[in-house]
């Protein structure tokens, strides 16, 4: 073999493996967090970018999110039954006397929920994934449906129809749900959390919905009435009910009243 060809042939050879050592790093790369991490960021960043076109899509689906604000009093900081106390009496309730709950005690258990604890970081009662807080949190009652907004501690009043005895079809047919005075409903929109946390972040927003509930159902308890958490219901009729922005998906419904002897 001549000279030329023997160089020839290594060329080619050292081509071909600086090649396959390029193709194995890139797979080992792709493979690795470090990418990932890379291109998570790259997404993230895009949809920064176009921010403010989105932020035109959400005003647009909060259109029929607005109606009459309703100032909620100021919550309670302190109460006669201890923390202690109030885990060791909860439990489902399920049967309802008719009485109205007061707006101070609404407000507790909405505060309870979501409400804001720390006006400079806007940190609020439940903790929250990165403190992206995607539960927004719904009111049934006799005179309405209501969105509870934790800045500012008020409700806004969306539907002013009873909704509680449609509500019965889409848990099922479980009756309770119309005899509570109130219905809470915790909804999760989970692009604010998957946004940064990719799928994962959908784990945060079921782990997020479920301590709010438990705050929830131990102020009920402090405040002498009974919760149920219900977690068996039909999603879009949920949704169609309430006539949610489609991206506002319901987690969890709690009946809460005076518990009925
Ligand atoms: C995720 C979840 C979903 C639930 N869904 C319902 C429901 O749809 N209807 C209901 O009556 N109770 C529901 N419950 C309440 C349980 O039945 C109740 O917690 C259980 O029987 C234990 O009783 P206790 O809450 O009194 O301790 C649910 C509880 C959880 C945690």
């Amino acid at each position: 073999m001549s000279d030329k060809r023997v160089k020839t042939l290594t060329l080619a050879l050292k081509i071909s493996i600086t090649f396959l050592v390029l193709v194995a790093l890139l797979i080992s790369l792709i493979s690795c967090n470090g990418l990932r991490e890379v291109s998570s960021y790259i997404t993230h960043t895009i949809k920064e970018k176009s921010k403010d076109n989105a932020g035109e899509e959400e005003d647009k689906t909060k259109n029929n999110m607005r109606g009459e604000e309703i100032m909620l009093p100021q919550p309670e900081l302190e109460s006669n039954i201890s923390l202690e106390e109030a885990l060791n009496s909860r439990r489902s309730v399920r049967n309802f006397s008719s009485k109205e709950l007061s707006l101070n005690q609404i407000s507790q258990i909405l505060w309870a929920a979501q409400g804001i604890t720390q006006e400079s970081t806007g940190f609020r009662t439940s903790p929250s994934a990165g403190a992206l807080y995607p539960l927004e949190i719904f009111l049934l009652k006799s005179d309405g449906v209501f969105h509870y907004i934790p800045d500012g501690h008020k409700i806004i009043k969306l539907n002013p129809d009873d909704l509680r005895p449609d509500l019965v079809q889409g848990v099922l047919f479980q009756g309770f749900v119309a005899d509570a005075p109130v219905n809470i409903i915790i909804t999760a929109v989970y692009e604010r959390t998957t946004a940064k946390y990719g799928n994962r972040g959908i784990r945060y927003v079921h782990l997020e919905a479920g301590h709010s509930c438990q705050n929830i159902l131990l102020q009920a308890v402090a405040l002498g009435l009974g919760a149920v958490p219900v977690g068996a219901f039909d999603d879009s009729y949920i949704q169609d009910l309430l006539d949610l922005p489609q991206d506002y998906i319901p987690l969890y419904i709690i009946p809460i009243g005076y518990p009925e002897e």
